[in-house]
């Protein structure tokens, strides 16, 4: 794992886009694995500027978000569709055919046979060149809650609390968290190419160091990025701040070899 600690989240996430932004100069195809919550929304500001201001292309990018709450539908003002749409996709010259964000509006009957068809959805555009994470508090990956299988698929989940509770900031006073989410697995998560987690402020600190420090753990679904060839974590000095080995995650940033 590559760990990048910046003064503040917005230049942390400045790097994580001008990373974006090479692979997709070099690859327009390319397929991203996208995230919701507030971790990414520096980065998505900073992909919009570069498509506003640099010339940056979406138009043949296919996207996959990474997890949808079961029961709320796409125009629902707290789903993770109308999240994505606002923050990112309405900003950008994406094809509208080439985004797909799970549903939340699936039978429960019809869950596991269409959980399998977004996976192949995946697998047809050639998998996921970058996924982009957040991290939850617990350590949580997409909605993999701690306990989460290490090598799990996109299906069914049902939320911890103290996510539900960290979450209710994005509903209306009188609308309750829903309890289930549909969310890609672990398993799916690391067979992305490469993987960005960004992770800020003091309340991620903990569940940041238990991630890249920690045992691997499915109680910590972030640990699972020590098993990916190319994770990089993008950290805040207060989300790295109970990091054990800051120091040498400086140096290797500062003597990192050119890349070729
Ligand atoms: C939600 C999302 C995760 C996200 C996490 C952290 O639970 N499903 O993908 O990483 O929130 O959210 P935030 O970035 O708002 O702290």
């Amino acid at each position: 794992m590559e760990v990048i600690i910046q003064p503040d989240a917005h230049s942390a996430s400045v790097l994580a886009a001008r990373h974006i932004a090479a692979i997709l100069r070099r690859q327009p195809t390319a397929t991203l694995g996208l995230a919701t919550g507030s971790s990414p929304l520096a980065l998505y500001a900073e992909l919009i500027r570069l498509h506003r201001e640099e010339g940056l292309s979406f138009q043949h990018v296919t996207t996959f978000n990474l997890d949808e709450y079961l029961g709320l539908p796409p125009s629902h003002s707290s789903s993770y569709h109308t999240f994505m749409w606002q923050n990112l996709f309405r900003h950008i010259n994406v094809n509208p055919a080439r985004v797909f964000i799970p549903s939340g509006k699936v039978e429960a009957s019809d869950l596991d046979k269409y959980c399998a068809r977004y996976e192949e959805e995946i697998r047809k555009a050639g998998g996921i060149d970058l996924q982009v994470l957040g991290i939850g508090g617990n350590g949580h990956i997409g909605f993999n809650e701690p306990g989460s299988s290490l090598s799990s698929r996109t299906r069914i989940k049902t939320l911890a609390p103290q996510t539900m509770e960290d979450n209710r900031r994005h509903f209306d006073a009188n609308d309750p968290v829903p309890l289930h989410v549909i969310t890609m697995g672990i398993g799916t998560i690391l067979e992305a190419g490469e993987i960005c987690l960004l992770g800020f402020g003091e309340k991620k600190a903990q569940a940041v160091a238990a991630a890249v420090e920690g045992p691997l753990s499915s109680y910590v679904p972030a640990s699972a990025l020590q098993l990916h060839q190319k994770a990089v974590v993008y950290l805040d000095e207060a989300a790295a701040s109970h990091l054990h080995h800051s120091e040498y995650y400086h140096w290797v940033h500062r003597n990192k070899p050119d890349e070729h």
